[in-house]
């Protein structure tokens, strides 16, 4: 391509290190998508005869539905999939397909192809990331009712609803949800028309472009335009929290799958044995993507640091962006993708979760509570109730077992009804601040979400 300045061929070592057509062949529609605007912005401002414009559209017509079909495969001898694409079109209409890289440099090209992609590929995820809200929420409003521990130090601490637990992750999931539109709002400006750094002196019209390709606007300064891969980071660390998310709700269900919680049964379609251990149901799903994990944190680091150090304008590092952002934005699509079923597919165990509850004196907050609301100063109140949690374990019984007169030697103001006020269905029950465990708050978190959703 540059072989006017050179006095001899590149090694072929060079070209292979050199070349990104391996990963970047992924964006051949976005290329061709983009060189189709360009096109019809260089015919509109009389740039490209119309000969030689139906010629470019016929020819990548042509080379799109060739790569489609299979017909035609990539060079992997070409240096990356912009060259390719051009070369082939050369190939197939002469000397249009020489014009069609007037006023564009790849360092435009590649800017946008990688927007498109990514914007693409991002608003998969959105929809994957809605998807699962969805059936976390299902979960949840199935589970109103079903009483389970809540946990501090992963000790039990307080009785909670496991649709309380659930709602946690969907709340979690909204933001995720609203942090990668974010990015994509910010992101949809068009640098084409960046050039190789400093614009152009040709008419072009990059409002047109912009337009045509579905973006909101133009990248303003043409240097920013060529350098700019803040949305690849922005999207990057998005995708590293969505896998933190999935992360701590795989360690969960890793945990409330084992033979010391038995919370849930996964089914299992999305579960493994062991190849010798006849007995074993393993949650391999949920380690993957637990374990996947610390490379989409890995991406994001990659990409920052690749950055860091680079002067304006575009340099040669900047390919090292697609294979990070790639990894990043399959692995976060894989992991929600396996979620998704696994989460449908899942059975709570209530029974287990209910029976876990009473265990542990999850209640002893709402006996202190009791005596509280009867006048007792609090801190007093989780006196005297640290001794009877006390006095139950030596005896080896939970506290609606003991007794009312041993409740009454440690302070008259017991009677008869501390038993329903420290049931778990009270306990949860009485809950009534918003966004507490409490039957009400639960049902409206739920209206919220599916607000969110629809
Ligand atoms: N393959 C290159 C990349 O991914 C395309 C841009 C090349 N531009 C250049 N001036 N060498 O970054």
């Amino acid at each position: 391509m540059w072989a006017g300045r050179f006095s001899k061929a590149s090694e072929k070592i060079a070209d292979d290190f050199n070349s990104s057509i391996s990963f970047d062949q992924k964006m051949y529609r976005q290329d061709i998508q983009g060189s189709l605007a360009h096109a019809a912005m260089l015919l509109s401002v009389g740039i490209l005869t119309k000969a030689d414009y139906t010629a470019i559209v016929d020819g990548l017509s042509g080379i799109l539905s060739d790569l489609d079909s299979g017909a035609l495969s990539f060079d992997e001898n070409a240096e990356d999939i912009h060259m390719f694409i051009e070369a082939e079109l050369t190939k197939r209409v002469g000397d249009a397909g020489k014009r069609l890289h007037t006023a564009r440099s790849r360092n435009d090209q590649v800017a946008l192809d990688l927007r498109l992609y990514m914007r693409e590929e991002a608003g998969e995820v959105v929809a994957l990331l809605k998807k699962l809200t969805l059936a976390v929420l299902k979960q949840a409003k199935e589970n109103v009712h079903t009483i389970m521990p809540g946990y501090t130090h992963l000790q039990r601490a307080q009785p909670i609803t496991f649709a309380q637990h659930l709602l946690a992750y969907c709340m979690m999931f909204l933001r995720d949800i609203t942090r990668v539109q974010d990015a994509l709002a910010r992101m949809n400006v068009s640098p084409l028309g960046s050039c190789a750094l400093a614009g152009t002196t040709y008419p072009i019209d990059r409002d047109f472009v912009a337009e045509n390709l579905g973006f909101d606007g133009v990248c303003m300064n043409s240097v920013d335009g060529v350098s700019d891969r803040d949305y690849c980071v922005e999207l990057e660390s998005a995708f590293a929290l969505i896998m933190t998310h999935l992360s701590r709700f795989s360690e969960e269900i890793i945990l409330w799958s084992s033979w010391e919680f038995k919370f849930v049964e996964l089914d299992d379609a999305y579960t493994t044995g062991s190849s010798i251990m006849p007995q074993k149901k393993n949650s391999d799903m949920a380690e993957l993507v637990r374990g996947k994990t610390g490379r989409v944190y890995g991406d994001l680091l990659a990409t920052l640091t690749m950055l860091k150090g680079l002067p304006l304008a575009y340099n040669k590092d900047m390919q090292e962006d697609k294979e990070a952002v790639f990894d990043s934005v399959e692995t976060v699509q894989k992991c929600l993708g396996i979620f998704i079923p696994m989460i449908e597919t899942m059975t709570p165990l209530k029974e287990n979760m209910y029976a876990a509850a009473k265990k542990g004196f999850i209640n002893a907050t709402d006996l202190a509570d009791y005596l509280t609301k009867k006048g007792v100063p609090f801190r007093s109140a989780y006196k005297i109730v640290g001794e009877i949690v006390g006095a139950c374990i030596q005896k080896g019984i939970t506290l609606d077992e003991m007794s009312l007169e041993e409740y009454r030697e440690r302070s008259p103001l017991f009677e008869e009804d501390l038993y329903t006020e420290i049931s778990l269905e009270t306990c949860v029950g009485k809950r009534i601040s918003k966004g507490s465990t409490g039957y009400k708050s639960v049902e409206e978190q739920i209206a919220f979400v599916e607000g969110k959703l629809l």
